[in-house]
C-alpha cells in the first residue's frame, strides 16, 4: 500500500468541448442526456458500470469505479462544440441517424440548444468536406485565439468549474512530424506564418493545451502527439490522450490476437475489410484520409504478435485492411475478418469473423469515459501522455522511447492499477501465491 494521491474534488460543472458535432459526438451527447433522464442505460461505459477489485480475492471488495475515484457526475456535464455545418445537435443527430428519432425526441429541447460555434477548417486537410460555418482569421495564430475566446466564453456563460476537449472531427490527411512541430517556439512561429504543416486539429489542440484543458484525440490524425504540444502540455500541466477510438473491427482484433498469441498459434494472414456508409466513411473514401486510418489500424497486430520475438509464428504475416464507403449502411458498419492461422506441426486453420456493429454506439461510451478520466487526471495532477487510457485507443499515444501496449487485457489491467494507485490501494499482480502459502 502506498499513500493515496491528492485528488481535487469533482465540484461544480464540467464543460465537454467537442470538435466536430457528427455521429460520435451527437450519439455521446444525446446518450448522456437520455441516461440522465433514466431513459436508457450507460452500457459500455467503465466509469458508469465498471467495478474494480480492491485487496485480496478473499476480501470480496469490488466497488464501482465511480465510488472509488471522484468523477464528475453526468448531471454536471455541459456540452459545447464546433462544426463546419450550422446544424444544432438535434438536427446533426438526425442526420447521423444512429439513435432512433423516438428517443432523440425525448431530449430534443436540450439537443437543440447546442449549436456549433464556427470551426477552424481548411479543406486541404479533409478533402471530401466543405461547410459554411467556418472562422476567418489573419493567420492560424489568430484562429487559435478565436478558439480560446470561444472556450472562455463557454466557461463564463455556463459557470463551469473545469473543461475537457475531445477532437471528434473528421480524420485529416496523413501527416508526419515536421520542423515546425519540434518546439513550442517553432510551433508558435509556424502558427503566425500559416505553415501548412499545422492542420486545423492542431490549432484546437494548441488552444486547449495552452489553457490547461485536457486534450484527447478520438481520430487517428496527427494532433497533440508532436514534441511542441507535448512540451506545452508539460508547461501548462495538461493531460493528453489518444488516438483513434478503439471500436469495431480493431476492438475485436485486439481481443482475438492476444488469445491466439497466448496459445502460440501462428498467423499467416489477417485480411480485414469493412463497409461503412456514414460521413466518416465518405471522408475515409479519400485516399489521403484513409492512409491516416490505415496506419492506425495496421500497427496493432505487429505490436501484439511481436514477430521479431516469434519469427516462426508471425514473421511472414500478411495484414491487409480495407474500408469501403457504402452509403446504404449508414453508421451500421459491417466488418469481415479472415484469419489464416496454423497450429501444431504447421497445420492450417481459418477463423472468420463477421461483425455487424454500430460504430458510434461503440464509440459514445468511450468518449464519456475519456472525458471523465481526463478530468480526473487533471484533478490528480497527472499531466502529459495518459498511457493508462490506452485501453480506449487504436493507436495509443506513448513516450517516444516506449512501444505502445495494444493488448486490450493488459490495457485494462493498467487502467485499473492506475485507479488503485491513485487511491493508495495495493496493485494487483495476479501472482496469487499468498492464497496457497
Ligand atoms: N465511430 C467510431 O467508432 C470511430 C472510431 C474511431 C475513430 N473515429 C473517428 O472519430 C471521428 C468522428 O467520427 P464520426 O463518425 O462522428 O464522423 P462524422 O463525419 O459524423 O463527424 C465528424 C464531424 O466533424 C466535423 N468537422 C470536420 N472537420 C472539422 C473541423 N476542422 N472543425 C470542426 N468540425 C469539423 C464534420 O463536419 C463532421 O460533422 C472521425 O475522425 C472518425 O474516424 C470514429
Amino acid at each position: 500500500m502506498s499513500n493515496p494521491i491528492d485528488i481535487a474534488p469533482a465540484r461544480g460543472k464540467l464543460g465537454v468541448l467537442l470538435v466536430g458535432l457528427g455521429a460520435v459526438s451527437t450519439t455521446f451527447i444525446a446518450g448522456v442526456l437520455a441516461i440522465r433522464k433514466g431513459l436508457a442505460k450507460p452500457i459500455g461505459s467503465l466509469t458508469q458500470m465498471g467495478t474494480v477489485r480492491l485487496g485480496k480475492r478473499t476480501d470480496n471488495r469490488s466497488p464501482k469505479i465511480s465510488d472509488v475515484v471522484p468523477l464528475a457526475r453526468l448531471d454536471d456535464l455541459v456540452f459545447g462544440g464546433w462544426d463546419i455545418f450550422n446544424d444544432d445537435c438535434y438536427a446533426a443527430a438526425r442526420t447521423a441517424g444512429v439513435i432512433e428519432p423516438s428517443l432523440l425526441d425525448q431530449v430534443r429541447p436540450e439537443l437543440e440548444k447546442i449549436r456549433p460555434w464556427p470551426a477552424v477548417f481548411d479543406q486541404r486537410y479533409v478533402k471530401r468536406l466543405d461547410g459554411p460555418n467556418v472562422k476567418k482569421g489573419k493567420n492560424k495564430k489568430d484562429l487559435a485565439e478565436q478558439v480560446v475566446a470561444d472556450i472562455r466564453k463557454f466557461k463564463a456563460d455556463n459557470n463551469l468549474d473545469r473543461m475537457v476537449m475531445i477532437w471528434c472531427g473528421s480524420t485529416e490527411v496523413y501527416m508526419t512530424e515536421s520542423p515546425a512541430h519540434a518546439s513550442i517556439d517553432s510551433f508558435e512561429r509556424a502558427l503566425e506564418a500559416n505553415d501548412p504543416s499545422i492542420p486545423s486539429s492542431m490549432v484546437y489542440a494548441y488552444a486547449a493545451i495552452r489553457e490547461g484543458i485536457p486534450y484527447t484525440n478520438a481520430a487517428p490524425n496527427l494532433t497533440a502527439d508532436i514534441p511542441a504540444l507535448v512540451a506545452l502540455a508539460a508547461k501548462t500541466k495538461t493531460p493528453l490522450a489518444g488516438k483513434d477510438l478503439k471500436t469495431g473491427q480493431t476492438l475485436i482484433k485486439t481481443i482475438i490476437a492476444p488469445g491466439l498469441k497466448a496459445r502460440l498459434l501462428g498467423v499467416a494472414g489477417w485480411y480485414s475489410t469493412n463497409i461503412l456508409g456514414n460521413r466518416d466513411g465518405e471522408v475515409l473514401d479519400d485516399p489521403e484520409s484513409f492512409k491516416t486510418k490505415e496506419e492506425s489500424k495496421k500497427s496493432v497486430l505487429d505490436y501484439i504478435l511481436q514477430p521479431k520475438l516469434y519469427p516462426d509464428l508471425y514473421g511472414k504475416l500478411c495484414h491487409i485492411v480495407r474500408i469501403n464507403y457504402y452509403p446504404p449502411r449508414g453508421d451500421n458498419k459491417e466488418g469481415w475478418d479472415n484469419i489464416d492461422l496454423f497450429g501444431w506441426l504447421g497445420y492450417p486453420m481459418q477463423l472468420k469473423i463477421n461483425f455487424l456493429c454500430r460504430d458510434s454506439i461503440l464509440a459514445a461510451p468511450i468518449v464519456l469515459d475519456v472525458a471523465l478520466f481526463m478530468d480526473l487526471a487533471k484533478r490528480a495532477g497527472m499531466s502529459g501522455v495518459q498511457e493508462w487510457l490506452s485501453f480506449y485507443f487504436k493507436s495509443p499515444v506513448h513516450a517516444p522511447e516506449l512501444y505502445p501496449e495494444h493488448d486490450l487485457f493488459i490495457q485494462l489491467m493498467k487502467l485499473k492499477n492506475t485507479l488503485r494507485y491513485l487511491k493508495g490501494e495495493e496493485l494487483i499482480t495476479h501472482l496469487g501465491r499468498e492464497y496457497y502459502d
